[in-house]
């Protein structure tokens, strides 16, 4: 295959949502479809006890669930699919956030019996924020939920997207008849824990099964059709692949049932890997010279070692193991001998490697989150990743006073992987750690424990909304308790405020003062 198939071959997305909605069942149903596994249950080891391989770390496996995100990849039909799972909820961190620059779209479900959950609002923004397009899958209709209507206006009010169904259910739970199928002009029926069955809807029409079309629900759901034909938004892919418009799937992820047509769509309109932003202006997939970036670096994989893996996404070109990379931040030139693929239940050595794939690289510790690798004579990177805001802040101290340098040490270094983010009070300097998701804490205390051998104490300020000042010099009286003026590590203002209200409360009282939140700056 030439380099510009292998790159159109390949779709990277990751699956968001909030916990429970369904993500691993509908992950291991996508891995049983391209033949990876035969059972399921191997995506994490949380309900059967056993552990998957993607647990590395020793927290990891204390806990029984994945710390960071993993990355499964394999050819379905004639793409080459590649999925990066994002941990939901208490193994939320950063990193979460991270994974999100480094795919081509995203697929949210959302559990038809709740509706939009908080974690899914968080990861939507980002995608939102970075112009990634998002498939969404209406998950449990097999069980009775909100009606379709109501979870479509939700969606468009709270997540401020516009929607378009691409199947329309025919009641839900015990009365779940099946979807028609708008996009592919079919009607699929329902059978329970048996294969779903297709049908035209002109034989359906023509009481080919009098099961489904002498029921009143179908009927009531023909009606509500045509008003959606009428009186809804254009299907537009031009739209959707511009984050502006979310194809909407509904069906159940357990049963399974809507899921292989799903799929077959998804594959079929996602984006393959597009020319991507650098230093130097758009870098292409099909530029022939190598280059990527690392989006994580997962520490601590192998206690005895401390060895780290670096997980690069593949921007352009092709990658060949033992090829030398220049890094352009060092202008250091790098072997890559020690490559990884990552498959659910192995790590492969890697081979070679295109645009879309992930891959692991050995870190003796040279690389950085955001770092560029690249082949040739160029000396560009790709562009900075954003600094997510954090939510939970805690302010930290070590618990000897002897150990002061190793506890400057640890910060520091675990700031720069990108782990923790770093805060200073003013006027007072005290160290505020800003995190995403309170594993991040659990994983800062074990790694300080561990690797700098300091004891800390961590002493929770609670959740702060975080908004950045545009100005160098700032009215400490302005600030106390409830608006905390801090700095970041660059030096910047921001004020964490305690709530919603005192935010407000300060807007209107300080309407000259520039509140930046970053979810909208980046
Ligand atoms: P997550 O990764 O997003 O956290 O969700 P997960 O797939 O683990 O699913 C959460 C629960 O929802 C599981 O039940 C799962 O079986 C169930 N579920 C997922 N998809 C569907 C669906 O389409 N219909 C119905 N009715 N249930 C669904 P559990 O009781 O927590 O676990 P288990 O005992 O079934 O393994």
């Amino acid at each position: 295959m030439t380099l510009i198939e292998e790159v159109n071959a390949r779709k990277t997305f990751a699956i968001i949502s909030h916990p429970d909605a369904g993500k691993t069942t509908m992950t291991e149903k996508l891995l049983q479809l391209g033949d990876l596994i035969r059972t399921t249950g191997t995506v994490k080891g949380k309900k059967t006890g056993k552990y998957a391989t993607s647990d590395w770390m020793e927290i990891e496996k204390q806990r029984g669930i994945s710390v960071t995100s993993s990355v499964m990849n394999f050819p379905y039909k004639s793409h080459k699919v590649t999925i990066l799972d994002t941990p939901g909820h208490e193994d939320f961190s950063e990193d979460t956030y991270r994974t999100l620059t480094a795919v081509d779209s995203v697929v949210m479900i959302i559990d038809a019996t709740k509706g939009i959950e908080a974690q899914t609002i968080k990861l939507f923004k980002v995608c939102k924020m970075r112009g990634i397009p998002i498939f969404t899958f209406i998950n449990k209709l097999d069980r009775e939920g909100r009606e379709p209507l109501e979870l479509l206006e939700q969606i468009e009010e709270v997540l401020d997207i516009e929607t378009y169904p691409m199947n329309w259910p025919v009641g839900m739970g015990k009365r779940f008849l099946g979807i028609f199928d708008r996009y592919h002009e079919q009607f699929v029926a329902y059978n329970g824990n048996e294969k779903e069955s297709f049908y035209d809807y002109e034989s359906l029409e023509n009481g080919e099964v009098p099961s489904i079309t002498e029921d009143v629900t179908y009927q009531e759901t023909k009606d509500e059709l045509a008003l959606l034909d009428e009186a809804g938004d254009p299907f537009t892919l031009d739209r959707v692949l511009k984050g502006e418009q979310t194809p909407v799937f509904f069906g159940s992820a357990l049963a399974p049932f809507g899921v292989e047509s799903f799929f077959d769509t998804f594959v079929e309109m996602a984006p393959s890997p597009k020319p991507r932003r650098t230093t130097e202006g758009l870098k292409r997939p099909e530029n022939t010279d190598f280059s990527g970036f690392i989006f994580k670096i997962q520490a601590n994989m192998n206690p005895q070692h401390r060895d780290r893996v670096a997980f690069l996404r593949v921007c352009s070109g092709k990658f060949e193991r033992g090829m030398t990379v220049k890094l352009p931040r060092t202008n250091k030139t790098i072997k890559l001998n020690q490559t990884q693929q990552f498959v659910a239940s192995s790590r492969d050595t890697v081979e070679e490697a295109y645009p879309g794939d992930i891959i692991g690289i050995y870190d003796p510790g040279v690389y950085r989150i955001g770092d560029t690798l690249l082949e040739g004579k160029g000396a560009f990177e790709y562009d900075e990743l954003p600094q997510f805001p954090p939510e939970l802040f805690k302010r930290v101290t070590a618990k000897n006073v002897m150990k002061a340098k190793q506890f400057k040490k640890g910060l520091e270094q675990l700031v720069q992987e990108g782990a923790i983010q770093l805060f200073t009070q003013h006027p007072m300097e005290s160290y505020i750690i800003g995190a995403v998701g309170d594993l991040q804490y659990q994983v800062f205390e074990h790694r300080m424990r561990n690797e700098y051998n300091v004891e800390v104490t961590l002493e929770s300020i609670g959740e702060r909304i975080p908004r950045w000042l545009d100005e160098e010099k700032v009215d400490t009286s302005l600030f106390d308790e409830r608006n905390m003026l801090v700095k970041d590590r660059e030096g910047a203002f921001l004020v964490l405020f305690k709530n919603d209200f005192a935010l407000k409360w300060f807007e209107d009282k300080h309407p000259n003062i520039t509140l930046i939140d970053l979810f909208e700056v980046n």
